[in-house]
């Protein structure tokens, strides 16, 4: 009987894992980071995931959502994540303190096909939240520098004091590995040494690209996707090496109740990176 209950608990998708906050500190005003550890240290270490795929995370008594993992795999034991406060969930993980317990579940979805983007340069173009997916397969690709070609980064931010993670961009900027450009759109402080403009303004400072063995990875608001596609296409950057990471409402994150469906697909299995011809077909995705 005994036995029967511990499988059960094993195969149900829905169990939450108990997890420990080791560190949290806003990044900006309304962002936080969250280091987080499975309680059984063995199951942290056995926890593997893809650069681009997402955890439930919950908290007794306010609920449960989807966020992307930050952290890469390359770096085990730990999981990382950038949160901004929404609601009622994000409201209660802000106010938990480092050392409190959570729930969670994963990995889901389909993440970054790495094994496909070896050997290849990658274009990261990240705007505002963006970076919560795209830090992951960034830190995946410093940590296995040799695997990839080159590593190129546009980031763009409203301003200053909203670009998350900016400690860690700006020291980028300092390896000679990777091209790094950063971007605001308006500069309230006086002090902003790089550029300023949308992150398409970017594209200019790029060193040349060559397209046939490019893969280009975006995420950021909505409006963003329809001027960085533009500028993607006119590289000659293949449709099927455009990859963008995009979120719908999701409840379960493992293809059963139908929140996230669009059509004949369910956003949380095949999703939520898809490459620009998935968006030809259902425009509905962005
Ligand atoms: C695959 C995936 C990955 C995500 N990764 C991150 C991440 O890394 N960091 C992060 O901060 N957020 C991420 N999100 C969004 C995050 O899940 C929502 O912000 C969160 O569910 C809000 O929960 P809440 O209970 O705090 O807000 P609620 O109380 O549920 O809602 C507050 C407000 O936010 C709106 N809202 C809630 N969820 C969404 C959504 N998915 N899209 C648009 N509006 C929404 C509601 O309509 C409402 O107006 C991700 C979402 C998905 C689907
Ligand atoms: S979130 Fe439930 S089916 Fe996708």
């Amino acid at each position: 009987m005994n036995g029967e209950h511990k499988c059960l608990a094993e195969t149900n998708p829905f169990t939450p894992h108990p997890a420990r906050i080791v560190r949290s500190y806003h990044l900006t005003k309304d962002v936080k980071f969250f280091q987080v550890r499975f309680v059984d240290m063995e199951e942290a270490l056995r926890f593997d995931y893809k650069p681009g795929q997402f955890a439930m995370l919950s908290i007794l008594g306010a609920g449960e959502a989807p966020f992307c993992i930050s952290s890469t795999p390359s770096r085990p034991g730990l999981l990382e994540f950038c949160i901004r406060k929404m609601g009622t969930v994000t409201s209660a993980l802000f106010e938990l303190k480092e050392n409190s317990f959570i729930g969670l579940r994963g990995p889901y979805g389909n993440g970054f096909p790495v094994e496909e983007m070896r050997d290849k340069d990658i274009l990261i173009i990240e705007g505002g939240m963006g970076v919560a997916p795209l830090r992951s397969v960034l830190l995946y690709s410093l940590d296995n520098r040799d695997q990839f070609g080159r590593v190129a980064v546009l980031y763009g931010s409203k301003r200053p004091s909203e670009m998350i993670f900016s400690e860690e961009y700006f020291a980028l900027k300092g390896r000679n590995d990777l091209e790094c450009h950063l971007a605001v759109d308006a500069d309230d402080t006086g002090k902003w040494t790089e550029n300023i403009g949308v992150v398409t303004t970017l594209f200019r400072h790029l060193k040349k690209v060559d397209p046939e063995n490019t893969f280009a990875l975006v995420c950021g608001p909505p409006v963003m996707y329809k001027f960085v596609i533009k500028e993607l296409i006119k590289l000659n950057i293949p449709k099927d090496q455009i990859l963008m990471t995009l979120e719908r409402r999701m409840k379960c994150g493992v293809g059963k109740c139908g929140h996230c469906a669009i059509d004949y697909i369910y956003t949380c299995l095949d999703g939520p990176v898809f490459n620009y011809w998935d968006v030809l077909h259902m425009r509905e995705l962005i």
